[in-house]
């Protein structure tokens, strides 16, 4: 039986978006106090796009991403997929963290990879198993099929997440700081390699990191929020800007505006305007 192709995004309309967040305030309630942790976010993403969440430590990318993936509830405002309120969990949003411990270390590569397709009823035994081999492949950890998580380096481990998450063929691919515990060469290599399968697979991706270069290399739109609780700064466009651009000019002053942006005093972040919203 062939691998399901990943899914067509060309028909997608572009006039409604795939993912919705609208007004998004989210608290968390601890016995002592409450601490909001985004104030009225929104954002919208389109099929196929590369969508980012930058911000500084603290300014609820984490808690965009979990409300997102259907984890947390919005204490106000609307999550909505395809025009449908999220509710809860669904294999249509998956997520990759940034640990490394995500993976069963009692099953091996590819069992780690078959049993949330099996578990989500999706394909039966043998469609799941050549799913994932197909997705292990496209990782480039096709031989290390039948190894162990605790095997492998911590880049490996992040490949083996990323190809489970593929494999699921989510609508939304939620990815949260996936590389920010590697070394910086792995990093970049894992950069590129994301880019690669985003080239091959066209999925949707929406991607946290508080690195303003990754989010230029890895993004279509940016979002910047600001310092806690977050709220949007501007949305950027980063269209223009690749794994190869990261030493042009364009780039250093894209990347500087971006930083004047995060660190403007909170006086001018508290009130953001309308026009910072406009594509740059
Ligand atoms: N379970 C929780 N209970 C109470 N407060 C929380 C909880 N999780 C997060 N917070 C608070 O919400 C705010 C946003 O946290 P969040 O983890 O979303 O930030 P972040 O942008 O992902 O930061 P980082 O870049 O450090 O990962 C912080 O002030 C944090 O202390
Ligand atoms: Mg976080």
């Amino acid at each position: 039986m062939p691998v399901t192709a990943a899914r067509p995004v060309d028909n997608v309309d572009k006039a409604s978006p795939l993912l919705a967040v609208d007004k998004v305030t989210i608290e968390y309630k601890t016995r002592e106090r409450r601490v909001r942790a985004t104030h009225q976010v929104s954002f919208e993403v389109h099929g196929a796009d590369r969508f980012i969440l930058l911000g500084p430590s603290g300014c609820g990318k984490s808690t965009l991403l979990k409300a997102v993936a259907g984890f947390l509830p919005p204490t106000e405002g609307r999550i909505a997929i395809d025009g449908q309120t999220v509710q809860g969990p669904d294999p249509d949003r998956i997520v990759v963290f940034q640990e490394f411990d995500q993976l069963p270390p009692w099953k091996t590569l590819r069992q780690n990879v078959v049993f949330p397709l099996l578990a989500s009823r999706k394909l039966g035994r043998r469609e799941a198993d050549e799913r994932a081999m197909h997705y292990l492949n496209k990782v480039g950890l096709a031989a290390f099929a039948d190894a162990y998580p605790h095997t492998l380096s911590g880049g490996m481990k992040q490949r083996v997440a990323i190809a489970r998450a593929l494999a699921m063929q989510p609508r939304v691919l939620l990815m949260d700081e996936p590389f920010a515990a590697l070394d910086a060469l792995t990093r970049r290599r894992m950069q590129e390699e994301l880019m690669a399968l985003w080239e091959d697979v066209r999925f949707t991706l929406l991607f946290v990191t508080h690195s303003i270069e990754e989010a230029l290399v890895l993004g279509s739109r940016v979002l910047l929020l600001s310092p806690h609780p977050g709220r949007v700064r501007a949305e950027l466009n980063a269209h223009a800007f690749g794994l190869h651009s990261q030493g042009s000019a364009a780039f250093q002053s894209a990347a500087k505006r971006i930083h004047d942006l995060l660190f403007e005093s909170p006086l001018v972040l508290s009130d953001p305007a309308p026009a910072e919203r406009a594509a740059a």
